[in-house]
C-alpha cells in the first residue's frame, strides 16, 4: 500500500464513526418534511380551488411539521418526566396533523385521474355490505363529518375487531387510533371556507367528485388482510 493509500484508508476510518454520530443525531431528531403532492394545486376544481390548496398544503400542513420537529427536538432535549409530559399535548397536535394532512392527500385525486370514481371492486363491495348502499354511505359520512362542534375529522375506518367499515370522527388533529383510516375527510375551516364559506354541505358533497378510491381501496384490502 503506498503511503498516499494509507493516509486516505485512515483518514476514512477517523471520518466514519464523526458521520455515523450525525447521522445518528438527525434520526434521533426525527426530522419530517412535507410531503410533495401528486397533483397540482388547482388540479382538483372545480370542487377544492386552488388556492385552498395551496394554502392548506404549503402553509397548515407546513406549520404541523414545523411544529412536530420542535416538539420531538425539544422533547428529546427535555430532561424531566414533566418536562416531558409537558410536550405531549404539541407533539398530538402537530403529530396528528402531520399523520392525517400526509394521508388526506393521497385520498384525493383529479377527476382526470380517476378522482370519484368508485369502481366494482372489494371496497364497493363491503361498503354496500355494511351500509347498504354506497350513496347511503356518503349520506351518513357527511351527515356524522358536519356534526362535529368544531375542528376535526370524519373517517371511513376499517374496524379490525368487528371487520367491519364504520364512520367515525375524531377531535381536533387526533389521528384515528381505533380504527384503520380508509378515507378521511378535512372539516377544519381552513379546509372550505375560502370557497365554501360557511356551508359545510357543499364542501361535503362536492369533495366526493374528488376522493381517491383506489388508494381507499388499496388501504382496505391492507386493513382486510391482518
Ligand atoms: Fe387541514
Amino acid at each position: 500500500m503506498s503511503l498516499l493509500n494509507a493516509a486516505r484508508t485512515v483518514a476514512r476510518t477517523r471520518a466514519a464513526p464523526r458521520l455515523n454520530a450525525a447521522a445518528l443525531s438527525v434520526a434521533a431528531r426525527g426530522v419530517h418534511t412535507l410531503p410533495a403532492l401528486d397533483y397540482p394545486h388547482d388540479a382538483l376544481e372545480p370542487h377544492i380551488s386552488g388556492q385552498i390548496m395551496k394554502l392548506h398544503h404549503e402553509g397548515h400542513h407546513k406549520a404541523y411539521v414545523t411544529g412536530l420537529n420542535t416538539a420531538e427536538e425539544a422533547y428529546a432535549k427535555a430532561s424531566t418526566p414533566k418536562a416531558k409530559i409537558n410536550l405531549l399535548p404539541a407533539l398530538k397536535f402537530n403529530g396528528g396533523g402531520h399523520i392525517n394532512h400526509t394521508l388526506f392527500w393521497k385520498n384525493l385525486a383529479p377527476v382526470s385521474q380517476g378522482g370519484g370514481d368508485l369502481s366494482q371492486g372489494p371496497l364497493k363491495d363491503a361498503l354496500e355490505a355494511d351500509f347498504g348502499s354506497v350513496d347511503a354511505f356518503k349520506k351518513k359520512m357527511n351527515t356524522v363529518t358536519a356534526a362535529i362542534q368544531g375542528s376535526g375529522w370524519g373517517w371511513l375506518g376499517y374496524n379490525p375487531s368487528t371487520k367491519k367499515l364504520e364512520v367515525v370522527t375524531t377531535a381536533n388533529q387526533d389521528p384515528l387510533l381505533s380504527h384503520v383510516p380508509i378515507i378521511g375527510i378535512d372539516i377544519w375551516e381552513h379546509a372550505f371556507y375560502l370557497q365554501y364559506h360557511n356551508v359545510k354541505a357543499k364542501y361535503l358533497d362536492a369533495i366526493w367528485n374528488v376522493i381517491n378510491f383506489k388508494e381507499a381501496e388499496r388501504r382496505y384490502i391492507e386493513a382486510a388482510k391482518q
